[in-house]
Formats: structure tokens, sequence, C-alpha cells
């Protein structure tokens, strides 16, 4: 198995002391017991450090001297003061461990001007006691790569305890030797069941009252993401956005939410009783992609309805998209509203300089993070991280444990200690590999003369062309019209020819997800398949894009009201197969969401129209395959659940 290795960049601007330092650390290090293969390595100027930095992963610590500082000027132009340098280095990789070398005598001046910045500790330089050093920074690199809950998960397993509680299949003993299921146990592996245990186990803590390991966990991916407190939660982002919205709106709260946010957050404004104000999200027609709300129709709402409690946006969005938050939130925050990002795509951001700022460094008060979509985590496991200052968490566990199941999965809330750490320890090294793949890969499919890979100007809608919005490069579009394939044709061949399977696909384009898994040995066989595809030239096909989504037309109730009622089904067709004119101007009382892409187009209390009728009639008949989430079949015939006379007098209406 490889062994870890950590190294620590030593920065004084003289050899001579430089060498003398990096030698004596190398040597204590080299006598004492060193799991991590710490070493030491050094360079004289600050801005040799950034380069350096920003180049190698296996760098865990900064030893900074003050010296520096002293060097500000014109002596030294490639110098910074050591404070600027700390500034930089956090901006860079926020994850590093940073000392400060310093003389006493001007301790007390150094410390005060470096107390704000993420500082771990100070070394007197004259002391010179690198024994003592090298186990302070030992001791460090070990602290934040524990795993406090994974290692207590793993000691309760090796500990062999009779189990007299759940879950049922009693750490697999139910299943192993039967002659009907001990496959699924052979299958699954030993320790998959072994390691599903309950809260009965005092050591493992509880995820609905965390005091121990789950609360040691939660405090060490807070400090990872930079965050002032963390959640697992282990119902994916999916629940994580209802906790929040649960936490922070009670009904007839307004509340602003882009109209493209993921099903979970429209299922919130039900839960929530929040009186929802849409932002319509710009459209990219050429290729079926949502992009952002235009930064002017977000600031327009916030000044519309300062009266608003909340806005939540999705950043970055299904497609890489990611907003100018820092100006969004600013702008909300001045009217005292409270921002919430949903960085289901973007939990990885963190830890590479070329993703950042995320949602909590642009100011965010909630992130939400699927960590399994991007990180090493099984499938819903998601964190919450929490940045608002008035953060009530009281209110918080109650609606977290509301949502919580009582038996959480442990493997779950183990992936999430081992993703963080990870993350932690090797998130830059990881990515930056993950960079060069697609880089690599963007280079080659564009040489295929048939694909192409979209980059941020394809992407970008007109209207939010100067918004600031960037790419997140681990999202890979590629336009395949010149293929001669329609793209479920295209992601046919690619599954059943080629083992491939991609992330998601429009009319015209397949989206491929990078991650810090993304082998170059995947990359290779990707690019194989696309060269043979590309090789046997197809002649181009007419790709027909899906119906445009109808536009929203106005919320009569609020959509838990609506929600809440028994209502009617009402066929959406008629005897002649059109839409159904006596449900125009009715009132949905159901969400009717096309997946994907999962755009409701419908929420319970909005009225439909004929334009959306037809809107979703003509997606049921095209030859894409659509699930139509909230519509109800009678027999063929489609049926939608609408509000009776009876109760929409006993409603109160909105005033919009
Ligand atoms: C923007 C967005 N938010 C939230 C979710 C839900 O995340 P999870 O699958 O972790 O429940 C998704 C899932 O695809 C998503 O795309």
């Amino acid at each position: 198995m490889a062994k870890p290795v950590s190294k620590v960049l030593v920065i004084n601007d003289e050899k001579m002391v430089l060498r003398s330092l990096t030698n004596g650390l190398n040597s204590a290090a080299k006598h004492l017991d060193n799991p991590f293969g710490i070493t030491f390595t050094g360079v004289t100027s600050a801005q040799e450090a950034l380069d350096v930095l920003g180049t190698d992963g296996d760098i865990q610590t900064v030893l900074i001297d003050d010296n520096l500082y002293a060097l500000n000027g014109a002596k030294h132009s490639e110098q910074k003061s050591a404070l600027e340098l700390v500034h930089c280095i956090h901006n860079l990789r926020p994850e590093l461990g940073i000392y400060i070398m310093i003389d006493e005598a001007k301790q007390d001046e150094v410390v005060d001007v470096l107390f704000s910045e993420a500082i771990e500790g100070y070394f007197y330089r004259e002391e010179r006691d690198y024994r003592g050093w090298f186990r302070i920074i030992h001791a460090q690199i070990r602290d934040k790569s524990r795993t406090p809950f994974y290692d207590a998960l793993h000691d309760y397993v090796l500990m062999a305890k009779d189990a007299w509680h759940t879950p049922g299949h009693s750490s697999g003993d139910s299943l192993r030797g039967s002659p009907w299921v001990n496959d699924f146990h052979e299958f699954m592996g030993e320790h998959v069941f072994r390691a599903d245990l309950s809260v009965s186990v005092d050591q493992l803590d509880s995820l609905l009252h965390p005091t121990g390991v789950i609360e040691e966990a939660q405090a060490l991916a807070a400090k990872a993401f930079g965050a002032r407190r963390t959640f697992f939660a282990t119902n994916g982002t999916s629940t994580a956005n209802k906790v929040i919205f649960q936490t922070l709106l009670t009904p007839g709260d307004k509340l602003l939410l882009d109209r493209n946010c993921h099903k979970s957050v429209h299922h919130g404004v039900v839960l929530s009783g929040a009186h929802p104000i849409y932002l319509n999200s710009s459209v990219n027609k050429k290729y079926g992609i949502f992009g952002t709300v235009p930064k002017k129709a977000i600031f327009e709402a916030i000044e519309n309805h300062p009266d608003a409690k909340v806005l939540i946006l999705t950043s970055c969005t299904y497609d890489g998209l990611r907003y100018d938050l820092p100006p969004i939130i600013k702008a909300a925050h001045e009217k005292g509203i409270k921002v919430i990002i949903d960085e289901a795509w973007y939990g990885c951001a963190r830890f590479h300089p070329a993703f950042r700022p995320t949602a909590l460094e642009a100011g965010a008060d909630y992130a939400t993070q699927s960590t399994h979509k991007v990180l090493s985590a099984f499938s819903q496991a998601s964190m919450i991280h929490v940045n608002d200052p008035e953060f009530d968490e009281h209110s918080f566990r109650e609606n977290f444990n509301m949502h919580t199941s009582t038996s959480p999965q442990y493997s779950m809330l183990a992936s999430l200690d081992v993703g963080r750490k990870q993350a932690t320890m090797e998130g830059f090294k990881l990515l930056s590999r993950t960079l060069e793949l697609v880089s690599e890969l963007k280079a080659n499919i564009n040489a295929s003369g048939v694909f192409r890979v979209l980059d941020l100007d394809d992407l970008l809608p007109e209207e939010i062309k100067h918004d600031g919005v960037q790419l997140d490069p681990t999202k890979v579009t590629i336009d395949i019209t010149k293929s001669g394939y329609t793209s479920e044709e295209f992601q046919k061949e690619l599954f059943e020819r080629y083992n491939i399977q991609v992330e998601k696909s429009t009319f015209n384009t397949v989206t491929l997800l990078l991650t810090i898994g993304t082998t170059r040995s995947k990359v290779s066989r990707l690019y194989d398949a696309l060269m043979r595809i590309a090789r046997e030239a197809r002649p181009p096909r007419r790709l027909h894009r899906a119906p445009d989504i109808a536009g929203f037309t106005g919320l009569k109730f609020l959509p838990r009201d609506a929600y809440y009622v028994a209502g009617e089904m009402m066929p959406m067709i008629d005897d002649e197969d059109h839409p159904n004119p006596a449900m125009f101007g009715r009132i949905c009382a159901d969400q009717i969401v096309p997946y994907p892409p999962g755009i409701p187009a419908l929420v319970p209390g909005q009225v439909i129209t004929e334009e959306i009728l037809s809107f979703l009639l003509g997606l049921m008949r095209s030859h894409k395959r659509t699930e139509m989430h909230g519509v109800v079949f009678d027999g063929y015939v489609p049926t939608l659940r609408v509000l009776t006379q009876a109760e929409m007098s006993q409603l109160k209406p909105l005033v919009e």
C-alpha cells in the first residue's frame, strides 16, 4: 500500500539559515517516529513559495520566517511580508497548516498582527528545537488526517462483539451460509454487514444528538470546508435543503428562488409553507441547457422584495455554471436576506483554487453539498455547512431530526469522514490531476473534427454573458451535432459497444463528469471510443429540440395550501386528444416535473394554462424518454390533481 508523503515548506530568505533549518528538521524527521513521511524543503522568497504551493500537492504545512516581514519592500521585490504571505497561502490552499518562526523579542508585535489569520502556531527561531518543532507539525498533520467516526467504527468491528440489537441481519449472520441469499453477503462483502450498526452502540455516538465521534468528525469537516458548523446528512442534499428551509422559513415567509432549483427545493417550499418568488433562469436554446438566473433579475428581485427572508440559488448548476456570488450575496445581506447556496455539484471546490470561491467563501449563510457526487463518499452522503451568524441551533436540530432516520447508515457517515480526510490531505493533488485530464480530454476531443467540447462562451445564453459566470471545468459538455447520432443513440452506442456510461444528455450534447476518481485509462478508453465513432463518419442528422419549457403563469395560492387539499383528478386531454380546455385556469395541486431536466412545469397553487398543457403533452409525445413526475395515468389518459371550486373558495388567495 502506498505510504503518505507530507512535505513541509520552509520559507526563509537567508540561504545559510534556511539550509541549517531544513537540515535540522530533516534530521529530526529521520530519527523520530514519522508515519506520515514528513520531510522539509526550503525556498528563499515568497514568490517561490507560492509557485511551489501552486504545483506541489504533497505540501501539507508551511513554516514561514517572520523575517520576511522585515524584508518587505524595495530590497526584495519578490518578497512579501509574512502577513501578506499567510494571506496568499490561505487563499490559495486553505487546507494547509501554517506556522511562523519569530524572534522572542518581537513576539507580541508579530502575534498581534497575525492573530486573525489562519496560523496554527509559532516557533522561536533562536531555540532551534527541531525535534520539538517536528513533533508539533507531526501532531497537526495527525490531527487533520484523523477520522474519528471511521476509526471508532473500524475498532468496534474488530472488537467482534455479539450483536443483540438491530439491524436484523446481525452482522450478516442471517445471510451468511444461507442457500438462498448467501450470494448477497458474498457480493457485498463481510464488512458491509459487520459495519452496519445501530445507535445501541454508544461508542459510535448518535447522529441525532452527537456528543462523541460524530461531533468530532463534523467539527473536522467544518474546519476543512471553512464553516462555523457542519452537519452530516444521510439522505442527500435533497433532505439537506428541506431541513434548512424548515429552519429559516415559516408559513407565508417570502423566498426568492431560481425556478430551475432542484425538486427538493420545491418540496421544501411546500413543507415550510413559504411564499415563493420565482426567478427564471436563462436558457441556451441552441444546446437545450439552462444557465444561471441573470444577475440583473436577482438584483431586481432583491430590490422588489426586501421583505424576503431567504434567497436560494444553485451554484454550480448541473452543467457546471457558477454564479459570481460575492456581489449577489452582498446585495441580499444588505436587505437582511439569508442566502442558501445549493452546492450539490460543487463539494470539491474548497480544495483547489481553480474552483473557488466556494459559496461560504463568497459569504453564503448555508451551503448544501452532495459530498457523494464529486468526492469519495457513498451515495446519499451529504453535508450541510453553516456560517449564518444568527444560526438557531435548536430550531435547526429539531428540523434536522424531523428529516433524519433514527437508523442512519453508518458506512455512509464513515464515508463522509474519510471523504473529508482525503479532500483535506490530497484534494489539491487529485484535483490538479483531474484538471490535467480535463485539458487532455478536451484537446483530444476537439481534434476529432466531429465532436467539440463546449466552452464557457458556447454555454452562456446571451443575457448572462456579462454576469461574471464561470464554468466548472470538470463538467465537460460535448456537442455531438456532427456525429450523425441522436443523443440517445450516441449514449446507447457508448454504453453497449464501449462500456461507457455518461452523466446526462440534451438533444445535441452529452455531459461527462470528471472527478478525483477519473483515471487516465478511463480517459483513453473514452477517447478511443469517440475516435472510432468519428471515423465511422455517419452523415449528420437533423436533431429535434425538446419543446421550450412553458413560462411561469403565477401563483394563486401558497404551494403548501394547494398541496394539502384533496383535489380532484382531471384529464389533461379532451376527446380529440387536444389540451383539455376545462383545465385552463384551474389550479394545480401537485408539482409536475418533467425529468430530466427536473424543473417543475407546474407547482402547487399555480394556474394551469393551455400553453403549459401543450408543453407537457408535447414532451410526453416526443421520442426522448422523459419521466413525468406528478402526472397520473387513468388508462392511457394523463390526469392532474387540481383544486375543486369548493376548496378554492376556502383558501386565502395570494397577493403577489
Ligand atoms: C442542484 C441539486 N440539488 C440537490 C440535489 C439532490 O442531491 P442528492 O442526490 O444528494 O439528494 C441534486 C441532485 O441531483 C441537484 O442536482
